[in-house]
């Protein structure tokens, strides 16, 4: 099969391109390439025969045009978004525009391609969205993929308006799309401005290690690796017009989540320890979610998914690749905002 990935130069579509080659399938990885990307995460598959990258903006319907007409792949995976809650409180405009606007933009050019080609049933559009569209639970529940969408933050309001939209598309349209909506993902090659690689890249360092109110929130976690799994699994067998719930099983607070980060350095790097003295809690973030969490009964059971890692062991190998790969989050730290507190309201 030959996929477009929008989006595959960021973090969890990058992990998508790397599985899917090694897979056998062709990729063309469409990407405009914004302050989230980096194209070194595709660097191990981006020399062979079975990988095309296109910088491209889902907002231009042209160059989308274009770039269907000379691919010509079999389905669309779309990953790209604007995805940094915190950045989404200080600029939601962006997340408007990219999520919302290029996602329809996308929709019509892959409908335009589909009809062309006299509307095959088996193409596919999947939409790759986030839990974080139901909103926030209490102490108890999970996130069905009936749960009404209650989205809090600038970001989650826009992948919510999104998945609509796509829902739309093939109610009206018949265009053969699929779709999911996944739990905190976390790994190798995960952007530094994020919940995790914060946590490891400032204990190495020995700063604060800042955590959001008093770090009571939940959150599931799932490694990047059994996301990105889990999405070709929906591309391939999902049904057309349902959507999957995606989740770990690895429900953690922050805070329990930033002493295990900090208990696997105590080990790897005995030198810095006890890591888990840096830490300093810092003001909330405005309309911070208590609580997510998923019930992924449907994809284990219809499409015969479930994570392969517990959350001790994608941490451990988390925290091992980013003490491996110094490189590479060096380069991204000086980039717009990294390192900054953003959306503090
Ligand atoms: N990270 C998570 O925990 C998580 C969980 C569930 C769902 N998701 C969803 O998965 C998708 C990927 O998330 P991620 O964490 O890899 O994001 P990311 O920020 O790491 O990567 C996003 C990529 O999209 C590209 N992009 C942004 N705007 C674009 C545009 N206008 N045109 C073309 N490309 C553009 C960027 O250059 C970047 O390479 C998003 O849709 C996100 O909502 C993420």
């Amino acid at each position: 099969m030959k996929i477009l990935v929008t989006g595959g130069a960021g973090f969890i579509g990058s992990a998508v391109i790397r599985r899917a080659v090694a897979a056998g399938h062709g990729v063309v990885n469409l990407d405009a390439l914004t302050y989230a990307a980096c194209l070194a995460n595709v660097a191990e598959v981006s020399d062979g025969p079975d990988y095309a990258f296109e910088q491209a903006d889902i907002r231009d319907a042209r160059a989308l045009d274009r770039i269907l007409d000379t691919h010509r792949p079999d389905s669309v995976m779309h990953l790209a978004a604007e995805s940094h809650v915190d950045r989404s409180i200080d600029g939601p405009g962006t997340f408007i525009d990219t999520n919302v606007t290029g996602t329809y933009t996308l929709l019509e050019a892959a409908r335009r391609y589909w009809q062309a080609q006299g509307a095959p049933e088996a193409f596919r559009f999947h939409h790759v969205s986030t839990d974080e569209v139901y909103g926030s639970l209490g102490a108890t529940g999970f996130f069905t993929e009936d749960t009404p969408y209650a989205p809090n933050s600038p970001y989650s309001a826009s992948k919510a308006a999104s998945d609509h939209l796509v829902r739309a598309w093939g109610e009206t349209y018949g265009l053969p799309v699929v779709m999911s909506n996944c739990s905190n993902n976390y790994g190798p090659y995960h952007f530094p401005e994020k919940l995790v690689p914060v946590v490891i890249l400032k204990a190495l360092a020995g700063e604060a290690i800042p955590v959001y109110g008093t770090g009571e929130n939940v959150r599931d976690w799932l490694y990047v690796e059994d996301h990105a799994d889990a999405l070709l699994t929906v591309l391939g067998k999902g049904a057309v017009g349902r959507s999957y719930n995606i989740g770990g099983d690895n429900e953690l607070t922050n805070i329990a989540l930033v002493r295990l980060i900090c208990a696997i350095l105590d080990e790897m790097r005995p030198g810095g320890a006890p890591h888990a003295d840096l830490i300093a809690f810092v003001a909330d973030r405005p309309g911070h979610d208590m609580r997510y969490a998923i019930d992924a009964t449907r994809i284990r059971e219809e499409l015969g998914w479930k994570p392969s890692l517990t959350v001790e062991e994608g941490l451990r190998r988390t925290v091992l690749w980013y003490l491996d790969n110094e490189p590479w989050w060096r380069a991204l730290q000086d980039r717009d905002g990294v390192g900054k507190r953003l959306g503090n309201g």
